[in-house]
């Protein structure tokens, strides 16, 4: 059976020379720039939440009430419609607001905001899902995101392109990091021709995730038999020590 080639990147191996030292300072200075989208990206979640949401919590109440003082049959049906698009846009809202920041992220953690996005995939499509959840403590708040998106787009690529049956995501704590895998069983892909595709960056994105987080990531993938996502990222400064 022909296996994908794996797209590797290690970016723990040590190395003492300049080149070395400039990488980790760049590797510094993208994870404040990943920390600092983060930080954006839960404010512009708790202003949906706390405003655009309770505006139009209070339109859709207000609708309901003046629907109580129509008379006609046609006035009742034209302000039940209009209140079934408010409340499509609070739902709208809802989505992009889970997107940006998945609230179970901070209120439970990792591996229960993968399970919720692995059950919201699970309502909309017919793929099953296991989760092994084996972590015993919570990551620190910018290496847990990252994981997060990372673990994000693999399963958005599943949903998306694989035909799966079933996903496999599992989540350990292996050496002085997290390790997180992400197995299904559908159509697969040639990763070396998918991994050039223009405006395809998913794949990419992950991997360079990952490599500024000091950590590693693969996929294996071969047409016909199933994709398997594999990453490790470093608790957090663990991957400018390794350097020396
Ligand atoms: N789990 C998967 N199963 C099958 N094909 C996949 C899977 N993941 C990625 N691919 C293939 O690799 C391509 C590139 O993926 P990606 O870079 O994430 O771009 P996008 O998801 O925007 O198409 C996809 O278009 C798809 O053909
Ligand atoms: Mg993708």
């Amino acid at each position: 059976m022909a296996r994908g080639r794996p797209l590797q990147v290690d970016s723990t191996t040590p190395d003492r020379s300049l080149a070395h030292r400039q990488s980790a300072e760049r590797r510094t200075l993208m994870g404040r720039l990943v920390r600092a989208r983060e930080e954006e990206r839960r404010k512009i979640a708790a202003d949906i939440h706390d405003d655009s949401i309770q505006a139009m919590t209070v339109v859709s109440m207000r609708l309901q009430q003046l629907r109580k003082h129509m008379t006609t049959s046609e006035q009742k049906e034209l302000i039940a419609r209009i209140d079934e698009a408010v409340v499509e846009s609070i739902t709208r809202l809802r989505e992009l607001m889970f997107d940006l920041r998945p609230p179970a992220l901070d209120r439970a953690g990792l591996g229960a905001a993968l399970r919720e996005l692995l059950d919201r995939m699970r309502a909309e499509t017919d793929i099953e899902f296991s989760l092994d959840d084996r972590l015993s403590r919570e990551p620190s708040s910018a290496v847990q995101v990252e994981l997060y998106r990372i673990a994000q787009e693999a399963i958005a690529n599943v949903r998306k392109h694989s035909k799966a049956g079933l996903v496999k995501v599992d989540l350990q704590r292996v050496q002085q990091g997290y390790r997180i895998r992400v197995i299904d069983d559908g159509v697969g892909f040639d990763v070396a021709i998918h991994t050039e595709e223009r405006g395809h960056i998913g794949l990419l994105d992950m991997n360079e995730r990952a490599m500024i987080a000091g950590g590693w990531w693969t996929i294996e993938s071969h047409v016909g038999g199933g994709t398997e996502v594999e990453f490790w990222l470093p608790d957090e400064r663990a991957g400018d020590a390794a350097g020396g």
